[in-house]
């Protein structure tokens, strides 16, 4: 059929009505919404494919010019909540149009001591046509101590508190821009994200249907004072001590576990699938065994130092509060702890947090950093950022579903950490495996970083990742979908499929490979492996079976020990 210039131009004409229409629903909305404590910044209408500028951003929140992209057409509202006479939390909604929002709210979490909106995670959800919220948690920054220093109201922000208002403030939005509330809410977090989701659900169990929690940071101050106590046990600050392990040894240690450990779980890719069930024994690498070289062999305090290095964490009265640092990952969050010859750790956060929240000292630094200075910190919680919030039966019994990943390579929070947390909310809930499993489910992910990245087949629809991958948009490969389907249609995700692709350009080429960057010691000995694989629901691994390895298909959920 041919469309006459008239009827085009009638057409257009409707279009531009219809955007105006919006954009007028969208300043109303700015200039009416109405609700307690809250003061609208900015507002204004945003069409699909706009990349805006992220004006006044702070520097760690994204570097000198940040920008977002806009999903669909939106209108973007930014806000400021005074959750106390000192304190204010900064919320930021993006409304897809009537006719084409999905009828849901989806809110987000931050990372880190973070302070910055995850804009990944809102464009991912615009697109999909969800109201998108991202709040700051109360401070801008993801870096710096000065925003906890003498502000309990803001350590309370960031600690409990911001997610909650993100949640029902974002509840009231939704109505007075769309006349009507959502029909299911939903939450997509990652690290600290993860912590907040958790913690939201023991705190405030009305606020959402359906948690998406990665690699959770909940016990928190434990897993940032485990940097500084593995540092000490490596040697550090005393660089010249003979029990230091320097910097460029630690890759080398790293590629060894893999090498002897990966071919035990039946497949040599380059991955230890389930690092909690081996011990590596430093001993191999001494000097005179030849399998590290004169320059990266250990000496025998350094053996000592390795060993200490992969064991758990105790308090100061020997109990164990945090698990072992997972075998093969990186470990640069406690080994990058020199520059320029002085002793410095890069990893900022355990500096920042005790300067500016523990001990209100602008001049701390870690150094010295002992249990006593993590048990003085569990005492004291700033802001109850230490939840380990594991009754979550309130939750449970008004039928919210949680699904939480965790990468088993995980350099920032060990894995084994949502072993112990799944294992408590078990108990503490009073449920049976099958119970827990009908409402919370853990998916590990091995050769998964933090969050993301690594050699593993990590990609599930991450959140704090953009974009989804179009192709593979449905929930069996997108961990938001498989929610959803949960929630709303009693479809319990019995796997995800995980993709890893090419140079991790998500929606790139699918690698048969699973990785490029293996330590040149083993890449010759990685065979072809798939790129697909089905991630099994804890306690189950996944594991390969007779079909194809390049296929989810090739690969079947199995209980550990087998
Ligand atoms: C936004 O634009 C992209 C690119 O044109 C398109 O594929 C997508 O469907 C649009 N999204 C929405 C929600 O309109
Ligand atoms: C965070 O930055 C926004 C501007 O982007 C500003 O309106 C707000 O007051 C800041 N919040 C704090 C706590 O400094
Ligand atoms: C932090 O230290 C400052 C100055 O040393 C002091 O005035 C303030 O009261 C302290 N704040 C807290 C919460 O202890
Ligand atoms: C030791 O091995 C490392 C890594 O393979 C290499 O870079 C270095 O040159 C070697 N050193 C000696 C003394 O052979
Ligand atoms: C660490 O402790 C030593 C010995 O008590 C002391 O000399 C040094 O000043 C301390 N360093 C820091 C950074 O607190
Ligand atoms: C679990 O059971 C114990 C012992 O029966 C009880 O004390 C506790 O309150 C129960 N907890 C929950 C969350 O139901």
């Amino acid at each position: 059929m041919k469309i006459s210039a008239s009827t085009k131009l009638l057409l257009l004409g409707a279009f531009a009505r219809l955007a105006r229409c919006t954009a007028d629903k969208c300043a109303s909305l700015g200039s009416q919404l109405s609700i307690p404590d809250t003061q609208v910044i900015t507002y204004s209408y945003e069409t699909n494919g706009t990349v805006l500028p992220l004006l006044g951003t702070v520097a760690s929140c994204g570097g000198p010019d940040p920008s977002a992209v806009i999903t669909a057409d939106i209108c973007r509202v930014v806000l400021l909540v005074a959750t106390s006479s000192s304190s204010e939390v900064q919320l930021e909604a993006w409304l897809p149009d009537s006719d084409v929002w999905n009828s849901r709210l989806l809110a987000t979490g931050t990372g880190g001591i973070g302070g910055c909106i995850d804009y990944p995670t809102m464009q991912n959800g615009a697109a999909l046509g969800f109201a998108s919220f991202g709040m700051n948690a109360g401070h801008n920054g993801s870096t710096g101590f000065e925003f906890f220093l003498n502000r309990p109201e803001v350590l309370n922000d960031f600690g409990y508190r911001s997610l909650h208002v993100e949640a029902s403030v974002g509840t009231q939005v939704v109505e007075q821009y769309y006349g009507a509330s959502s029909t299911k809410k939903y939450y997509a977090g990652c690290s600290t994200g993860g912590r907040q989701g958790f913690q939201n659900a023991h705190l405030y169990p009305d606020d959402f249907d359906g948690l998406l929690l990665g690699s959770p940071g909940v016990n928190w101050l434990r897993i940032v004072a485990s940097k500084g106590i593995l540092a000490h046990r490596i040697g550090w600050p005393n660089l010249d001590s003979p029990a230091y392990v320097r910097p460029e040894q630690w890759p080398a240690i790293v590629a060894e576990q893999i090498r002897q450990l990966d071919p035990l779980d039946g497949v040599t890719d380059g991955i230890i699938d389930e690092p909690t069930r081996h011990r590596f024994d430093p001993q191999t690498l001494a000097c005179g065994t030849g399998l590290l070289n004169a320059t990266l062999c250990l000496t025998p305090q350094q053996v000592i130092s390795v060993r200490k290095a992969y064991e758990p964490v105790a308090d100061s009265s020997g109990h164990v509060v945090y698990p072992a640092f997972d075998l093969g990952a990186n470990t640069n969050v406690f080994s990058a702890n020199q520059q320029n010859g002085i002793a410095k750790l890069s990893y900022t956060t355990l500096q920042d947090f005790w300067r500016g929240a523990v001990y209100n000292d602008s001049a701390w630094t870690p150094e010295n950093f002992s249990t006593a200075d993590m048990d003085f910190a569990l005492a004291a919680n700033p802001g109850q950022v230490n939840a380990w919030d594991t009754d979550l039966s309130e939750f449970h019994r008004r039928g919210g579903k949680i699904i939480s990943y965790h990468g088993r390579n995980d350099e920032t929070v060990t894995s084994a950490l949502s072993e112990w947390f799944y294992s408590d909310v078990q108990s503490n809930t009073n449920l049976t495996l099958e119970e827990t499993q009908a409402f919370y489910r853990l998916f590990f992910i091995p050769g998964m970083h933090h969050c993301g990245g690594g050699p593993g087949a990590w990609s599930i629809g991450n959140a704090q990742r953009y974009p989804y991958d179009q192709v593979l948009l449905d929930p069996s490969h997108n961990a938001l979908l498989a929610l959803i389907d949960w929630v709303e249609n009693s479809r319990t995700p019995e796997t995800l499929i995980g993709t890893k692709y090419l140079d991790d350009v998500v929606g790139g080429q699918d690698v048969s490979q699973r990785s490029k960057s293996y330590p040149p010691s083993i890449s010759s000995s990685i065979s072809l492996i798939n790129s697909h694989l089905a991630h099994c629901p804890y306690p189950s691994v996944s594991k390969q079976d007779h079909g194809d390895p390049k296929l989810a298909t090739g690969w079947k959920c199995a209980s550990s020990e087998n």
